[in-house]
Parts: structure tokens; C-alpha cells; sequence
């Protein structure tokens, strides 16, 4: 993912600098325009995040429209935008990941945002392939936030002190806690049920027990030897297991629901994107203090990385001037540090410092960096980044199928996933 060896420690002074700039002009400045944003971010510390921008589109003169629907990882926000298209409504900019960044660009709906990727060199500034991502045809389309890690464990370490457990270092060490939290009267894992979160803990489990190679294999070129392989069915059988320290009550509860459970200590553990960290900060807890974050465990180590981004509409509601504003200031300096400490990701913007930002912000950092040189980051097939809409929605519905039948074996699941995978490739394609 390009060089980010450097990133973040070096030329901070004058990242700084330059990051002081966009308030001051601000305040005085009129009404210059208005940029409306279809997104998915309602919890507290996305809302929060998300008004970090709007305060700093004010101080320039813009005004925002947070067009935010509930639903995470977007669900709902993505039916909403296709329904506003009907409509004649569209946004000015709306959050839409991975290749279906393309995918609304081919059907002729992305505004060129060229001009202000030049004078920020975007190609610059920010890793090879999230640039390439934001692009289409050689023209970009899109401005990503951030980097989000997806395998993570948040644990709760007051309860896992009074279950009598240890931090887990592997796989084993990991179910031996979840069996001592059980022990205690304590829901192991906050989330069973919802088919997005059971997806995502998957997600980890999947890079944790096959590595890069696999994973990439299997969820970005839709191998179907790697989708129906012992490995696969290894990861599945891994979820069946996890499924037993799960609350089939928890069915129905939110993402941002379980993290509370696990800051307050009802739960030990959640297993989510750092996303979670976001709400850990928001509720006054310390991530790695009383939450302590730890990779998934497995026999591999990586990086399964999702970057946030905002794709502009040139047929919206919006004002072109203040769609260049939102694309320009989201990749600012002062933006970066300010939304990532708030959301819980790292900046996607190479050079910003990371003072300040807590200790599971700084091992993301490190983590990344560490699987960038073992070629171990991958993109999040849970959250859109691998695949399209009905790829995705295939392996989701096996999954759904297999956490929700406990008869159906892992690797009848395992064949299921080769099968609707590639049908729904074929079915995408015509
Ligand atoms: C997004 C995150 C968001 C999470 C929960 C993910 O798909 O990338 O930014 O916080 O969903 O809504």
C-alpha cells in the first residue's frame, strides 16, 4: 500500500502549519453554499465525528445537511440513495466504499473531483491503493476519511479479572477466557444474531485462521477452491464455536448497543471493527486501559483494513463549491486528527502525527505498517471493500444460514459459499 514508513511522525510541523488555516478564514466568511451527505454514521461517536466536519465547513462559509440513516455497515443508506435517485434527489456526496465506487460511477452518476485532488496531490498524499480506489477512469470521484481495522476483540478487563481469566494470547487462550466469563455469569460476546455483525467477527476469524493469501483468495478473486477449502471450513467451525458464548437475545441489538455492554462490563468481549473504539472513547472508558484491544487471534496475523469514503454526485442538491469544500477539508491535516480520534480509525492522509491518539490507535498504526511490508493487508469483504453488493450479500446470507441453523455443517457452508459466490458474480456481470 505505498510507502507509509514515514507517515505520521514526519513533516507534522508542517502539516500543523498548514492545518491552522482553514479555521481562521472562516468565521466572517457568508453563506457559500450547501453540501448535503447521505451516511450511515448515527451512533455517538459517528454523529460526533461527523459534526467535526460540519463545524469545520461553517467556519469556512458551507453549510452541511447530514442526511444520516440508520443501519450499520450502511445497509439501509444504501437502499435510501437508490430510492433517491428515483426521486431526482440525489446527494452531493454520498458514503459508498469499495468497488461500488466504481459500479455508480460506470452508470454515469460521479462528479469529477479532479481539481481538488490536484491541489491537495491526492496521489500524493494519500496510500497507493485507497488513491486508486477513489478513482475511475483515471478521474477522481471520491474523497476517503479514514482506516479502519475490522480484527479486533475489545475486552472489558475488569470482567476478565473478576472471571478469573488472563488476557488470551492464541486461539485456545481466547476460548479458555470465554469459558471462564461464561463461568462467571458473564455474556462472553456481546452481538449474536445480527447477520452484519456475525459477518464482521467472521471477517476476523477468516484472516486470523487462513492469513493473506487465503483471505484474498477466497474474498477478493472468489476462488471457489479457496471458498469450499479445510480452511474455510476450519474458520466456520471457529464461528460455531464463538456462537456458543453469544446471547441468541442479543438479537436485534445494535452494534453501538454491545459496545456499551462490554464498557459497562455486562459483556467481556465484542469482537468489531475499531469503529467500536469510537464509542469505548465516547463513553468515557480509555481503549487499552479499561478496554483493551487485541488482534484476533488465530495462526496468522494481518490487517483487514476498510477506508471510509464519500463518493460526490454531479446531478444533487448540493452546491458544486461546497462539495469541493467537503472533498478538500475531509483530507485536511487538522480533519484527519480531529475525526479519527473521534471515530476510532487511523488518518487514511500520510504525514499526520498520531500525539495524542490512544494506544489501540498507535498499534493499529503499527499493525499496519507491519502487514503492509509482510503483504498481509486485506480488504474487508464484510464491509464492502472486496467485492460488490451481491457478492457480499451471497457469503451474507450463507453465513446468516449457517450461524442460524445449527444442524448445517461447515462445510455444506463452505460449498454454499463457493456456489452462490460465483452465481452471484455471474448474475452481477450481465
Ligand atoms: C463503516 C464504519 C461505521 C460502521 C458502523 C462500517 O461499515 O465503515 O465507518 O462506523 O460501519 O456503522
Amino acid at each position: 500500500m505505498g510507502n507509509r514508513g514515514l507517515w505520521h511522525h514526519t513533516a507534522c510541523l508542517g502539516v500543523a502549519v498548514a492545518a491552522l488555516s482553514i479555521g481562521s478564514v472562516a468565521s466572517a466568511a457568508p453563506d457559500k453554499g450547501t453540501v448535503s451527505v447521505l451516511n450511515w454514521w448515527t451512533s455517538g461517536s459517528e454523529a460526533k465525528s461527523m459534526n467535526v466536519l460540519s463545524d469545520m465547513l461553517a467556519d469556512q462559509g458551507y453549510k452541511m445537511v447530514n442526511d444520516a440513516v440508520s443501519g450499520g455497515g450502511g445497509s439501509n443508506a444504501r437502499t435510501v440513495l437508490k430510492s433517491r435517485i428515483q426521486s431526482n434527489n440525489m446527494p452531493g456526496a454520498a458514503q459508498i466504499k469499495g468497488p461500488e465506487i466504481q459500479q455508480w460511477c460506470q452508470a454515469g452518476m460521479a462528479m469529477n473531483i479532479d481539481e481538488v485532488a490536484k491541489q491537495q496531490d491526492w496521489s500524493k498524499i494519500l496510500p497507493g491503493p485507497v488513491a486508486k480506489g477513489m478513482q475511475c477512469d483515471g478521474h477522481f470521484v471520491a474523497v476517503p476519511f479514514n482506516l479502519h481495522r475490522i480484527n479486533w476483540v475489545w475486552i472489558n478487563k475488569s470482567a476478565l479479572k473478576k472471571a478469573g481469566a488472563t488476557m488470551p494470547s492464541d486461539w485456545n487462550s481466547f476460548v479458555a477466557a470465554l469459558d471462564k466469563l461464561k463461568a462467571a455469569g458473564i455474556t462472553p460476546i456481546a452481538g449474536g444474531g445480527d447477520t452484519w455483525q456475525v459477518a464482521t467477527e467472521f471477517d476476523a476469524i477468516a484472516l486470523a485462521t487462513g492469513g493473506a493469501d487465503f483471505y484474498r483468495n477466497a474474498f477478493v478473486d472468489l476462488k471457489p477452491d479457496a471458498l469450499s477449502s479445510d480452511t474455510m471450513v476450519k474458520a466456520l467451525s471457529r464461528l460455531r464455536t464463538l456462537q456458543k458464548y453469544e446471547d441468541a437475545n442479543d438479537q436485534g441489538l445494535s452494534w453501538n448497543h454491545n459496545t456499551g455492554a462490554v464498557v459497562k462490563g455486562e459483556a467481556g468481549m465484542q469482537i468489531m471493527g475499531d469503529w467500536a473504539k469510537g464509542e469505548i472513547t465516547n463513553a468515557g472508558a480509555t481503549p487499552g486501559d479499561q478496554v483493551a484491544c487485541m488482534a484476533m487471534p488465530g495462526e496468522h496475523s494481518g490487517f483487514v483494513y476498510n477506508a471510509d469514503s464519500f463518493e460526490m454526485f454531479k446531478k444533487s442538491n448540493s452546491d458544486k463549491a461546497a462539495q469541493y469544500a467537503f472533498a478538500r477539508t475531509a483530507l485536511s491535516p487538522e480533519f484527519q486528527r480531529k475525526f479519527n480520534m473521534a471515530k476510532g480509525s487511523i488518518p487514511v492522509r500520510e504525514g499526520v502525527s498520531l500525539d495524542g491518539f490512544d494506544a489501540c490507535a498507535q498499534k493499529a498504526q503499527s499493525d499496519f505498517e507491519a502487514a503492509e511490508k509482510n503483504n498481509a493487508l486485506v480488504p474487508s469483504f464484510s464491509q464492502d471493500m472486496a467485492e460488490t453488493g451481491a457478492v457480499k450479500g451471497a457469503l451474507f446470507d450463507v453465513i446468516a444460514k449457517f450461524y442460524n441453523n445449527k444442524n448445517m455443517s461447515a462445510e455444506a457452508a463452505a460449498k454454499q459459499m463457493a456456489s452462490q459466490a460465483k452465481q452471484a458474480k455471474l448474475m452481477s456481470s450481465m
